[in-house]
């Protein structure tokens, strides 16, 4: 299966933005004189002032730093909105695809720019100013977009926490980016259930005032009418004040380099760190690869399913494709409500083109067989696309031949939250495709491979990930932390920027992700630290050490294991384990349950007290026969207690 190969069809390649000649000539262009190829595609955005300049940055450690276009300014929400109104004002922007099939909507260019405008000047009245951080806490409903780019229209940088998170995630983003503004809705509705968003907001809001922060406003979209507390003078019904408000908000000149957003994503310690987009070559990047890499043409229906909590959502739901006047889908339910055809009775209602999902998401709906695909007709489409986690060659043919009938070409994207858009990925008109591979660096992304001492692989190899050269997407900095994001991502191969993932270049010079290489584990395409579920863990009386690693998962991907050495005298019950599980759930949200509790007498340490993650992995995922030396631990008898105690999940 693996040298399978899915040339480009003729009829795609000729419609293509870019074919293969184009692709190879644009990307030896990108390399070789970046200055010139930036500065040309910096002209796919209005400015106020353009630039001048394209890249400066330094990946030197210490003293990394990036920037991009610093000395042009323009403004994001006049790209995504203002200056398509003349061509378009009456075109669809967004098509609203409700929980309920009954409910949709499609909101023109025109309404969109009067919903971000009064939106805006509701914010401007309450005190919002340029540069303070607005906390996004939203449902997928259109709202959730007018605000992100109602902060963008004056210069306010958002921090969207996804509705999944709990009360305790969320007061600890809006602590650490200290954002005293909070939009949120009374309730989301999500296959069919209720999730009391402003509930859960009030708590945060409540515990980030006992850490020293304290929210002044909180903007409530009423979703569902149901019952929620009022604080008067602090909140306010989005409803009412937009209506008051003027459809009429100049848009904040902002310098390239202004942060945009703020995003937290996990990582192998520590707690979630605030990811910092800024401005210019953010919105280059994002609408750069949303036009490339979906070949996305005027007029085409354009779908993602991804959540606007997410990277993919800021990318390509909002601002990729508003910023190229697309016409995208936002999908407020999930795949499997009411039925399993659900996502192809959406493609089907609304005549999508484009269609772009996650892996798990392919995986959950494949293991219900071709029925409920079969059963929708699904002509529209014209191409596929996945992201978040290495997509299995199985899942790939099933997406490619029963969702797409063989005639879709598939673009496996491999980016993160720190990369802003795509970064080695398929071109539709220009790449033969492997099924399971992410194929070919973008324009401008210049990957190489090293080792575990960071000594450069050529040819086909695997090893780590590393990207050489800046690119106008990559985040700036961590909020607040520079020196984090200077360990974090540039100091374990100096002068190189580590993505966390291991990944293999076949001979033809493809690249096959095969995941993080570093405490990070990816459940259903949703990034979690383990050091965040073990933390979470031992807040519980209960417990006195918890050590969590990832294990294959057929669904997921990924699943959380999690070893729980308990407090002397506590009793390991079947209710204690579900009472962790919950307990998990309400610290950090349900993406982050574990799988599998297995109460662990003693955990394998070394002899220095490090746990030695490598075993517990192993153990974790049956393969007890590559243990590897366990001569090292301060007692070796843990190990055996723990294979003979292995939780069956
Ligand atoms: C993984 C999501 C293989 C990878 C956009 C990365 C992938 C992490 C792919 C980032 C892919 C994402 N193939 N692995 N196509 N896309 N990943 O920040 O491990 O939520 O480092 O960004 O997801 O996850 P994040």
């Amino acid at each position: 299966m693996e040298n399978k190969i899915y040339p480009v069809p003729a009829e795609v390649a000729k419609r293509a933005h870019a074919d293969a000649a184009t692709y190879q000539k644009m990307y030896a262009e990108s390399v070789e004189s970046p200055d010139t190829f930036w500065m040309k595609e910096a002209k796919r955005l209005d400015w106020i002032s353009p630039p001048t300049k394209a890249g400066n940055w330094t990946y030197e450690y210490p003293d990394v730093s990036i920037k991009w276009y610093e000395d042009g300014t323009l403004n994001v929400s006049a790209n995504c909105i203002d200056r398509h109104l003349e061509k378009r004002g009456d075109q669809t922007a967004i098509i609203w695809e409700g929980d309920d099939p009954s409910e949709d909507a499609h909101i023109t260019y025109s309404q969109l720019h009067d919903q971000v405008c009064r939106l805006a000047n509701v914010m401007k009245a309450n005190g919002v100013k340029k540069g303070d951080r607005v906390t996004i806490y939203m449902p997928m409903i259109p709202e959730a977009s007018y605000a992100m780019l109602a902060c963008a229209r004056i210069g306010a940088v958002h921090s969207i926490v996804f509705g999944g998170f709990s009360p305790d995630a969320l007061a600890q983003r809006i602590v650490d980016c200290e954002s005293t503004f909070v939009i949120t809705a009374d309730e989301g509705l999500r296959g069919g259930k209720k999730v009391p968003l402003k509930q859960n907001a009030d708590n945060a809001i409540e515990i980030a005032a006992i850490q020293g922060i304290h929210v002044e406003h909180v903007i409530c979209v009423k979703r569902t009418g149901g019952a929620i507390g009022w604080e008067p003078g602090r909140d306010i019904w989005y409803g009412e004040a937009t209506q008051a408000a003027s459809p009429d908000c100049p848009p904040e000149p902002m310098n390239a380099e202004d942060p945009l957003f703020i995003l937290y994503t996990s990582g192998s310690t520590g707690q979630p760190k605030g990811v910092l987009h800024t401005t210019g070559g953010y919105l280059v990047w994002a609408a750069m690869t949303h036009q490339y890499v979906f070949d996305y043409h005027e007029g085409d229906i354009y779908w993602c399913t991804a959540d606007v909590g997410w990277v993919t959502g800021h990318s390509y739901i909002v601002y990729g494709p508003l910023a190229n006047g697309a016409i995208t889908l936002m999908f407020e339910g999930v795949p499997n409500y009411p039925d399993n055809s659900r996502f192809w009775q959406v493609c089907d209602k609304h005549k999508v083109n484009i269609f772009y999902t996650a892996p798990t998401a392919i995986r959950a709906l494949m293991q219900h067989g071709d029925g409920p695909v079969k059963a929708t007709d699904r002509s529209s489409l014209r191409l596929l696309g996945t992201v978040g986690e290495p997509i299995n060659p199985e899942a790939w043919e099933w997406y490619y031949h029963a969702v797409g009938n063989g005639n879709c070409p598939i673009v496996d994207t491999w980016w993160q939250t720190e990369t802003g858009g795509h970064m080695i990925t398929p071109l539709p008109g220009a790449t033969d495709l492997k099924p399971g591979s992410a194929t070919t660096p973008f324009f401008g992304v210049v990957p190489q491979l090293v080792d575990n001492e960071g000594a450069e692989l050529t040819g086909a190899a695997s090893g780590n990930l590393c990207i050489t050269a800046s690119w106008p997407g990559q985040m700036r900095t961590v909020y607040g932390d520079h020196e984090r994001f200077v360990q974090t991502y540039f100091s374990t191969y100096k002068g190189k920027y580590f993505t966390g993932d291991g990944c293999r270049r076949d001979e033809d010079g493809y690249y096959w992700i095969t995941g993080r290489v570093d405490d990070v584990i990816n459940v259903s395409g949703h990034r979690m630290g383990t050091a965040e579920v073990e933390s979470a863990l031992v807040l519980h009386p209960a417990v006195s050490e918890s050590a969590v690693v990832g294990f294959p998962h057929d669904i997921k991907g990924q699943g959380i294991y999690c070893y729980v050495t308990l407090m002397d005298g506590v009793e390991a019950t079947d209710d204690l384990r579900k009472e962790l599980r919950n307990h998990v759930r309400s610290e950090i949200g349900p993406i982050a349950s574990p799988d599998a509790i297995q109460w662990a007498p003693g955990l394998p340490k070394t002899r220095s007290g490090k746990i030695m993650r490598r075993i517990l992995r192993k153990i974790a995922e049956n393969d007890y026969g590559s243990l590897g030396d366990t001569s090292t631990l301060a007692d070796p008898s843990v190990v055996d207690d723990l294979i003979e105690n292995r939780q069956n999940r």
